[in-house]
């Protein structure tokens, strides 16, 4: 490609940044959809991230995402916030719009179209949710959103998962009653409370008449850690038909292998975070990209991982 004076720039701000997956997704998207754009990474400090977010309006960006640990941060800084975003309280995607950027999350329509894609569905599923942080929590409302029968919210703190199943059934209560506008939920389950939240050991107390979808939604188990897992005990495995991981590394990660070995599916975080670069792209270019293109970038993916 050649870089000259139309060549628009966009790229990401973390701290650390340095080994970033999207450079990958965007620079090949831009390539097989012949877009004139560069992405890259910048490396922004805590207290650099109002200046950082102005710098790239005044440069003429075309538009950033936003990783760890600035994905809160940025928000007193945007002109406006898609109410998803707000909702989530996070946001990894800006956009350009009059007089500043427009703030979405991609992550979690990412990790929407991520199962989709891997034939996953959520609607009317019982799905066992490990973990309560930030990722769950935005996790729990994708979920609830999308119509899960039951979401179970296991955490090592019990407190946790409380206040986020608190959140997520008095959202879901609200929108039943159409004051927030969302109605993907069914009306004839109004009241109904779809979240639960439960202590780690307290699987053993899930109805074992039947299989889970379980999303394991924290940082453990990740590089360098590969041989942690949130819960290892094999009884909690023969609970899940599907595994589904956000941690894209490693590829294969110990509570992935967990499932398969008690004879569940697993599938791991790179295709969401495929996804979340695509729904991203499609933002600033206009452009709806193809199952097929997002199938060759994803092995572009697994090339890079391979020198990660
Ligand atoms: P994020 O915003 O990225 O989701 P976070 O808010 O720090 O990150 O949340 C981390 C999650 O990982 C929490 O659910 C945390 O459990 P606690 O709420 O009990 O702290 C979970 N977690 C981290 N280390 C863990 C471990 N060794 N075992 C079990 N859960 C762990």
């Amino acid at each position: 490609m050649d870089i000259n004076g139309h060549t628009r720039v966009l790229g990401v701000i973390g701290n650390p940044v340095e080994h970033t997956m999207s450079p990958v997704i965007h620079n090949n998207l831009a390539a097989a959809t012949g877009e004139n754009l560069v992405y890259t990474a910048f490396h922004v400090e805590n207290e650099n991230v109002g200046d950082a977010v102005k710098g790239a309006y005044a440069l003429n960006l075309l538009g950033m995402n936003v990783t760890v640990p600035h994905k809160s941060a940025v928000i007193p800084y945007l002109k406006e916030i898609d109410p998803l975003a707000g909702r989530i309280g996070a946001v990894n995607t800006l956009v350009r719009c009059e007089g500043g950027f427009k703030g979405y999350n991609t992550d979690m329509p990412g990790l929407l179209r991520a199962m989709e894609h891997d034939g996953v569905a959520i609607k009317g599923e019982e799905i066992i949710l490990l973990g309560a942080g930030g990722v769950a929590r935005a996790v729990a409302m994708m979920l609830a959103d999308n119509g899960a029968a039951q979401i179970y919210i296991l955490n090592r703190s019990l407190k946790k998962a409380e206040e986020i199943a608190r959140e997520v059934n008095s959202y879901c209560k609200k929108s039943h009653s159409g004051s927030d506008g969302n109605n993907s939920l069914e009306p004839s389950k109004e009241g109904f409370e779809p979240v639960k939240a439960m202590g780690l050991e307290e699987f053993s107390s899930l109805p074992s008449d039947r299989k889970y979808i379980a999303i394991h939604a924290t940082s453990v188990g990740m590089h360098p850690n590969t041989e942690e897992a949130v819960i290892e005990d094999e009884k909690f495995y023969k609970l899940v038909k599907t595994g589904y991981d956000i941690v894209f590394n490693p590829l294969e990660t110990k509570f992935m292998k967990l499932c398969k070995a008690a004879g569940g599916e697993s599938f791991g975080g790179l295709r969401m975070l495929l996804y979340q670069g695509i729904i991203a792209y499609e933002l600033w270019t206009g452009k709806s990209i193809s199952d097929n293109l997002a199938d060759e970038v994803y092995e572009k993916m697994l090339d890079a991982m391979r020198n990660f």
